[in-house]
């Protein structure tokens, strides 16, 4: 992974991209944060919670469902935080055992075994299993395996595809609540008319490698849910961008439909940014119920809170990410088609972000509901309270 942001940098990581965005959007915009950080200060904001049933009872109330991604080394390490997160959770996401790098060692070689451990974790303790990812960009990059960047072209990427596609669903097959068949598909600072990313499958095999990828996958395991997951972190684009990239999104979900792709929901990350919350409530629900009218489920499938940028102050800083967590959430839970909420981890003992986005202070860093320790922190209150407060499904 040192190799990885040493030589491509934050900038071509889509989420890391968080970090630098957000400097740009601090120093054009310092209202925004002026006015955030004054009504964080404002200490009567209440998360209280009531009772201490854990958050996939909550979620499960309202006919939600609540999860989280982890690691097969970090759940055969530390069995207190095992124990947490079979307690609050009823799905489990590998963060990153399912992905090319681990995967697939070689070109005819497929190694399940760490992805194996976390689906025989997760079915000991009755928690559904959800599979990130079959088709990323990245994977051709440092974080992939080296054969993939080095082998794959035009004329071998198609056959590539499938057989990986169809090797991984298969392999799962009966037992994956849902896939990332695609992800992080749009970014429309790769400067194309349609916002597409410039992924090395869209240069080999064009737009139609989404399709391909979709009609393998729901011919492999007809049962599990296609996923099309969407990079909406909202950083340091100004308002007319951020429209921009939903409306492409918008118009690729409707080509995709139009022409018959089985995609059956969209997966939006969610790695919010806690210095100021990016996301206009009025337009973020229009978008929620347009994709919601195409006959798609939407899922929010990688939430955390970035607090690189708030001030070092514990309880300042969970205040903040607390904040953000319940203002997102009770907004997106609003819409009925929202299903599940999958946080990308559940500790601060494991976040991404501690390599990511870590602090220029070196204080570590805060963006999951619970601490380090395993303690719920605010967040914590914030996702129990807009799950208590969402509207029930099962109604
Ligand atoms: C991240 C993992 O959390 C890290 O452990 C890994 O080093 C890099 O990938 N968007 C995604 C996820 O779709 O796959 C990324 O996961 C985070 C951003």
């Amino acid at each position: 992974m040192a190799k990885y942001r040493t030589r491509l940098g934050r900038r071509t990581f889509l989420s890391g991209l968080a970090a630098t965005a957000t400097s740009c959007a601090i120093a054009n915009q310092p209202r925004q944060l002026n006015d955030n950080v004054q009504a964080l200060r404002d200490e009567k904001r209440d998360f209280a919670v009531v009772g201490d049933a854990p958050l996939r009872d909550r979620a499960a109330a309202k006919g939600l469902l609540y999860g989280a991604a982890t690691g097969s080394q970090i759940l055969s390490s530390d069995s207190a935080f095992a124990e947490s997160f079979a307690k609050e959770c009823a799905i489990l996401v590998p963060e990153n055992e399912l992905k090319w790098s681990v995967l697939r060692p070689s070109p005819d070689r497929f190694d399940f075994s760490q992805a194996d451990a976390l689906l025989s974790f997760a079915r000991s303790h009755k928690m559904l299993f959800r599979g990130h990812t079959l088709v990323w960009g990245q994977d051709f990059g440092d974080f992939g395996p080296k054969w993939l960047r080095e082998t794959v072209n035009s004329k071998n990427a198609e056959q590539v595809l499938i057989n990986h596609v169809k090797t991984v669903v298969e392999h799962y097959a009966g037992q994956m609540h849902s896939w990332d068949v695609v992800n992080e598909v749009f970014d429309p600072r790769h400067g194309r008319a349609d916002g597409l990313a410039n992924t090395s499958w869209l240069k080999f095999l064009g737009i139609n490698y989404i399709d391909l990828a979709f009609r393998t996958a729901a011919q492999a395991d007809p049962k599990a849910l296609r996923v099309l997951n969407f990079t909406e972190y909202d950083l340091g684009e100004n308002e007319g961008q951020r429209e921009a990239r939903k409306v492409g999104v918008l118009k690729l979900l409707e080509r995709l439909k139009a022409q018959g792709t089985p995609v059956q929901a969209l997966g939006i990350q969610g790695h919010l940014e806690g210095i100021t919350t990016h996301f206009n409530p009025r337009r973020l629900k229009a978008f929620l119920r347009d994709v919601a009218s195409l006959g798609l489920k939407i899922m929010i499938t990688e939430l955390d809170v970035i607090d690189q940028k708030l001030p070092l102050d514990v309880d300042v800083r969970d205040r903040i990410v607390a904040g953000v967590y319940e203002d997102y959430l009770s907004l997106v839970l609003e819409e009925p088609a929202v299903t599940t909420v999958i946080t990308w981890g559940l500790s601060d003992r494991y976040t991404w972000h501690s390599r990511f986005n870590s602090r220029d202070d070196k204080a570590p860093v805060r963006p999951l509901p619970l601490d380090e320790g395993r303690k719920r922190k605010l967040a914590w209150n914030a996702i129990a309270r807009a799950f208590d407060r969402s509207p029930n499904r099962k109604l």
